[in-house]
């Protein structure tokens, strides 16, 4: 078994990267730690964008629009529809996609614990990328917007590898570690579900919706 250390990840990370400048730009506005998706997370995201060629795209978690703005670019037939909670988030976000000139990104202003109820599309794809707390009930919601065979990528779920040790866990990580472990145990055991997790940055759970329990075909 290969050992995945830091230079195999500078090697992937490097040889990755697939920023163009209006994505170096937005890298480039962000002082101190950065929650962009991380290279190769990127260029995965782009793969099953090809593979699924989804018409509707979702993404709960838009921070300053870095990866609505590269998914929106790569799927240029898809239509991207992206939640964020955080106001200053938002406005930079939304200046940010009117500087893309794309014209096939939505961005919604509020809660997706709120939001995601008054959605009435159906989406082929989604990207789950707010509080990692929260996961559980982002599925919920997106369970009623997928279509099925609809792919849900979301990413964190190893929680910078606090998912997997074992022992007690800092006070401050432990409602989220908890929270992650029960998402993980749920989309590895639900019938509706057929999931992955790949250990690219910060840990990424791949699940395709096969349909309600009840559909014959699974
Ligand atoms: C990890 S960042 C998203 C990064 C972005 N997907 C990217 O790669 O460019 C998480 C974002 O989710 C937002 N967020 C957290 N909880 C949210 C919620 N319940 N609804 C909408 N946005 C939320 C945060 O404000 C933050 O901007």
């Amino acid at each position: 078994m290969i050992e995945i250390d830091s230079d195999i990840i500078e090697y992937i990370n490097r040889v990755s990267l697939m920023d163009d400048d209006i994505l170096k730009d937005i890298k480039g506005q962000i002082n101190g730690y950065s929650p962009i998706i991380r290279p190769g997370v990127d260029r995965f995201i782009c793969f099953m964008l090809e593979l699924k060629r989804p018409k509707r795209i979702l993404e709960i978690g838009a921070f300053v629009g870095y990866s609505s703005i590269l998914m929106a670019s790569y799927a240029p037939w898809a239509e991207v529809t992206s939640i964020e909670v955080n106001e200053k988030n938002f406005v930079s976000a939304r200046a940010n996609v009117e500087k893309s000139g794309l014209k096939n990104i939505r961005l919604i202003y509020g809660d997706a614990l709120d939001v995601l109820r008054f959605l009435n599309e159906k989406y082929d794809f989604v990207f789950i990328d707010a509080s990692k707390g929260h996961y559980n009930e982002y599925l919920d919601l997106c369970l009623d917007l997928i279509s099925k065979d609809g792919i849900i990528i979301a990413d964190n779920v190893l929680f910078g590898g606090r998912i997997v040790k074992e022992g007690p866990v800092p006070h401050k990580h432990r409602t989220i570690v908890m929270r992650m472990r029960q998402f993980i145990d749920r989309i590895m055991n639900d019938r509706q579900l057929s999931s992955c997790i790949i250990p690219l940055g910060d840990g990424l759970a791949v699940i395709r919706y096969k349909g309600r329990a009840t559909d014959e075909r699974y």
